[in-house]
């Protein structure tokens, strides 16, 4: 029998700037399985550098339907100093995704890590408030029916749970950071998605049910929130099945829904990856999940905490890999019923 590697020819992409050639995948590209079904899968952890690299590019705009940044729109980069804002890179990218047909995620408005020395520096809650205010407005209104859904805040809580992460804004804002940010981000954006983004809750009880009493207080309170976006970073063990099915549940009876927003698998075992991308993307489908990303797609630029795992769908050589075959066979097994 032919494996899929045998089958591999190139396949040739024609852009504005030119015609590239790039491993087939010998198949249909995911992203016309997905819009068939009214789905987004998209690739998070686009650093618009990576574009200059066109077989990059190629396989970006041939597979996915949706892009969201990395680092580029968390505080420290894309607001270094106050005022000054790094407009390109962000452009570059929502300009890339308008040129093929995607739509963008924002990603990092409030994040754990990579806030600049200015908002540091601010140890006053109502002139803190301001400073948050004016970062959503500049970056909210630039992107303005460009971007439709945004991670508002990301890793609110301790990593393995236990409570609100001792992050800058909890420090001078206290717990009700989170939901001003949401205020202040619906105001700015009234059209566009709004998410919380949260790691591990999949695997932790725990932290679950935490996640889960924090999202249906900021509902009963009316504070403005769209849904809950998963991150899916997997170490080595697949999630339990059935509990990403009851997460979408417990959300949707709230009236909220359920994204993955980072998938990737984090495993030497690449038989093991394959199944977790199968089990995770067949659940999350049939559990009515309409929005699911990946945290990139080519282990060329992976961001691992174990070493020697290649996380990703596609090989260093935009290869496909079988992690992208069994994405693609779960799209299209999957029926819609809604
Ligand atoms: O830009 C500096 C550079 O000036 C410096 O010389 C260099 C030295 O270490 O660091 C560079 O910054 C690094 C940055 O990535 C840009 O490359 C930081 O050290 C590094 O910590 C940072 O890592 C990012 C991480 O978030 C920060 O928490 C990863 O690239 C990024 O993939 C990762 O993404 C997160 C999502 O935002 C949220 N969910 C989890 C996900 C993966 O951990």
């Amino acid at each position: 029998m032919k494996t899929f590697a045998t089958t591999i020819i190139t396949a040739l992409i024609v852009a504005a700037e030119g015609v590239y050639a790039f491993p087939s995948t010998g198949t249909t590209p995911l992203r016309n399985e997905a819009s068939k079904k009214d789905i987004l899968i998209g690739s998070g952890a686009i650093n618009p550098m990576y574009l200059n690299d066109p077989e990059f590019a190629a396989v970006l705009a041939n597979q996915f339907n949706s892009l969201s940044p990395e680092n580029e729109m968390k505080w420290s980069f894309i607001n270094p100093t106050k005022g000054h804002y790094n407009w390109d890179t962000i452009d570059r990218l929502v300009n890339f995704a308008e040129d093929n047909n995607m739509v963008v995620k924002g990603h990092g408005l409030i994040s754990s890590c990579c806030n600049p020395d200015f908002l540091l520096n601010i140890t006053h809650p109502t002139a803190f408030r301001t400073a948050m205010k004016t970062h959503f407005e500049a970056i909210m209104h630039r992107y303005d029916g460009k971007i439709d859904r945004w991670d508002v805040v990301t890793e609110a809580l301790k990593t393995q749970g236990g409570g609100l992460n001792n992050n800058t804004f909890y420090q001078v804002l206290g717990p009700g950071y989170i939901a001003d940010a949401f205020r202040i981000a619906r105001a700015a954006a009234p059209d566009a998605k709004l998410f919380i983004n949260e790691n591990l809750v999949e695997s932790l009880p725990g932290k679950r049910q935490e996640l889960y009493n924090l999202v249906s207080s900021f509902v009963a309170k009316g504070v403005p929130i769209d849904g809950v976006a998963l991150q899916m970073h997997i170490t080595e063990v697949a999630p339990k099945p059935g509990v990403i099915t009851e997460m979408v549940n417990s959300y949707k009876a709230l009236g909220l829904e359920v994204a993955i927003a980072e998938l990737d698998v984090h495993t030497l075992d690449n038989a093991v990856e394959t199944d977790i991308y199968d089990a995770v993307v067949s659940e999350a489908l049939d559990a009515g999940i309409t929005d699911i990303s990946f945290w990139g797609f080519t282990d060329k630029h992976a961001y691992t905490w174990v070493q020697g795992a290649k996380p990703l769908m596609f090989d260093q050589c935009y290869k496909p890999k079988s992690e992208f075959y069994a994405t693609h066979a779960a799209l299209t097994n999957f029926v819609n019923r809604s």
